[in-house]
């Protein structure tokens, strides 16, 4: 019970996910990426479902085994696992080319090994081999034809026996809620003016146990975080 408590509190303890990198702002400009990236660097202490997730991969990884992060976008995930918890075999990948460029400038700049391609994660042509963990935060969820089904059955093969999968999802709790239809930006917006949501699809546990055992994965830990996006991270190990 008490060590629960503990890893409760510890998984929602913010302070200690900060990644120190210099001019972030200059370096998004020089690779013309998105200027989101300097909020997930910046402001990463605050993304809860992320930091919790890389807690997760520390947990349950050796520094010198394989991580994998499929759009990983600047490698601030990654960063942080070479920063602060010594990962020494990173690897990420990621759609954009300004992203990929941006995380090698930044790997760089704090001497880290992040080995990073420009790829498409929902039909990969490279996967590492041997991996032990996935981490995959924030990002299949918005891409329109994905699925957690999908992803499982694609990157279950570069995972070695018994790897994990460490991944956010929307919890269905959000298809509750008002307005879930919409992009949660424009909510102050009349309806006819707002965008869809960037929440393409959104599970329950129960969804996540049977989309897990159908591609060869169980669940080992999750957690639901009780936020204005319902969202839940989850750790799956090959079976
Ligand atoms: C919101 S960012 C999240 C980045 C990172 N996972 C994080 O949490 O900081 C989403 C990223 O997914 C990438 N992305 C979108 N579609 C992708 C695809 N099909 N394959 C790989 N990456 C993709 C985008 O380029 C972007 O960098």
């Amino acid at each position: 019970m008490k060590s629960q408590i503990f890893r409760y509190l510890r998984d929602r303890w913010p302070f200690s996910h900060t990644v120190q990198v210099n001019d972030i702002e200059k370096l998004v400009q020089l690779c013309e990426a998105e200027p989101w990236h300097i909020y997930a660097i910046k402001s990463r202490i605050w993304r809860r479902h992320v930091c919790i997730a890389c807690n997760w991969v520390s947990d349950c990884t050796s520094p010198h085994e394989t991580v994998f992060e499929p759009g990983c976008g600047s490698g601030a995930n990654l960063l942080w696992l070479a920063q602060k918890k010594g990962f020494t075999n990173l690897r990420g990948s990621d759609l954009s080319a300004e992203a990929v460029r941006l995380c090698h400038m930044l790997a760089t700049q704090v001497d880290a090994n992040i080995n990073v391609i420009e790829d498409n994660s929902l039909c990969p042509s490279h996967l590492p081999s041997n991996v032990a963990t996935i981490l995959s935060v924030n990002w299949l969820y918005h891409i329109q034809g994905a699925s957690m089904a999908d992803f499982l059955a694609i990157h279950r093969p570069c995972l070695k026996d018994r790897g994990k999968v460490v991944c956010d999802i929307i919890d269905a709790a959000y298809n509750q809620q008002a307005n879930n239809q919409y992009h949660s930006d424009d909510l102050h917006l009349p309806p006819s003016e707002r965008r869809p949501t960037r929440y393409l699809f959104r599970h329950s546990k129960k969804e996540m146990q049977q989309i897990a055992k159908e591609n060869g994965f169980r669940i080992l830990r999750s957690t639901r975080l009780h936020a204005s996006i319902p969202r839940a991270v989850y750790m799956l190990e090959k079976t």
